[in-house]
């Protein structure tokens, strides 16, 4: 992808030019959930999670409140909304002005697409705006492929959903993992990053991260699996190992584990 300076200089902020690969950390989630299990006071959960994270994405709100402004720590900004869980998910807009963009010196800007939803067209409109704001100004777009209610997260719909994202015109774009992801990879020619989900034992959380990077994704944006943990320092420390150190998924156990101050369990016998 040939771009402008500020473009892949923000880009670099992001995907680690030394191996390709980015730990994002998602704490965006009261943009349409409002208090989060995990996320009441946003300052107390992220604080001791910052260190580890390549970058953080988050709505604008939260990162003026909850986010010391020296913190040296690359900004994904939500600038997608509007909705709540009380009403149709897939109605949202833009909601922050490119100004304020850079005013916060973001780098990047993080939008949901709903395809399939009832305003698909509305959201990957606001998409193709968005990506033209911010190549103005050398701003990237990742694109958070949402799944509406009936939704199979197959990779049939989920690369469907990514390649419009980057036919649209988006830097990176957000996804879940799922079964054959080579495939979505293959047909994808922009970075794909995938979200963590809905809480899962801290085992499985770990193995969706390393299947991820092993078939081609360039890192996770990992909220609820982290920040729901009984050991948010100790899983998002676990995930750096297995994206930036490629380490197997018992190493990076181990690293959960011995965050969360427990004894490894003895061996059978
Ligand atoms: C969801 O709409 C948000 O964009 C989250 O940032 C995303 O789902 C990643 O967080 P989690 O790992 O909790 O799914």
């Amino acid at each position: 992808m040939s771009m402008n300076w500020g473009m892949a200089n923000r880009l670099a902020r992001i995907i680690k030019p030394e191996d390709g690969r980015a730990v994002m950390l998602a704490v965006d989630h009261g943009y349409f959930l409002g208090p989060t299990s995990g996320l009441e006071e946003p300052r107390k959960t992220i604080e001791p999670l910052i260190p580890y994270a390549d970058s953080i994405m988050l709505t604008r709100g939260v990162l003026r409140t909850s986010v010391d402004a020296r913190a040296d720590k690359p900004v994904v900004l939500r600038v997608s909304g509007g909705t709540s869980i009380l009403k149709e998910l897939s109605n949202e807009d833009i909601t922050v002005s490119i100004d304020d963009c850079i005013r916060l010196n973001v780098s990047a800007m993080a939008l949901s697409i709903f395809v399939g939803s009832e305003f698909e067209k509305e959201t990957l409109v606001s998409l193709a705006k968005l990506v033209d704001e911010g190549e103005k100004y050398g701003i990237p777009v990742l694109a958070v492929t949402a799944v509406g209610k009936d939704m199979a997260r197959d990779v049939r719909y989920l690369g469907l959903s990514c390649r419009i994202a980057a036919e649209l015109g988006a830097h990176i774009v957000k996804t879940y993992y799922c079964d054959d992801f080579e495939q979505l990879i293959e047909s994808c020619p922009i970075p794909v990053i995938i979200a963590g989900g809905k809480k899962t034992p801290e085992m499985e959380a770990l193995e969706l991260a390393h299947n991820a990077v092993t078939h081609g994704a360039v890192g996770v944006d990992m909220g609820r699996n982290i920040f729901q943990s009984d050991s948010p320092v100790g899983m998002i420390k676990a995930v750096r190992a297995i994206v930036h150190e490629n380490v197997s998924v018992k190493e990076a156990y181990k690293i959960y584990e011995s965050a969360k101050g427990a004894k490894p369990k003895r061996a059978a016998g």
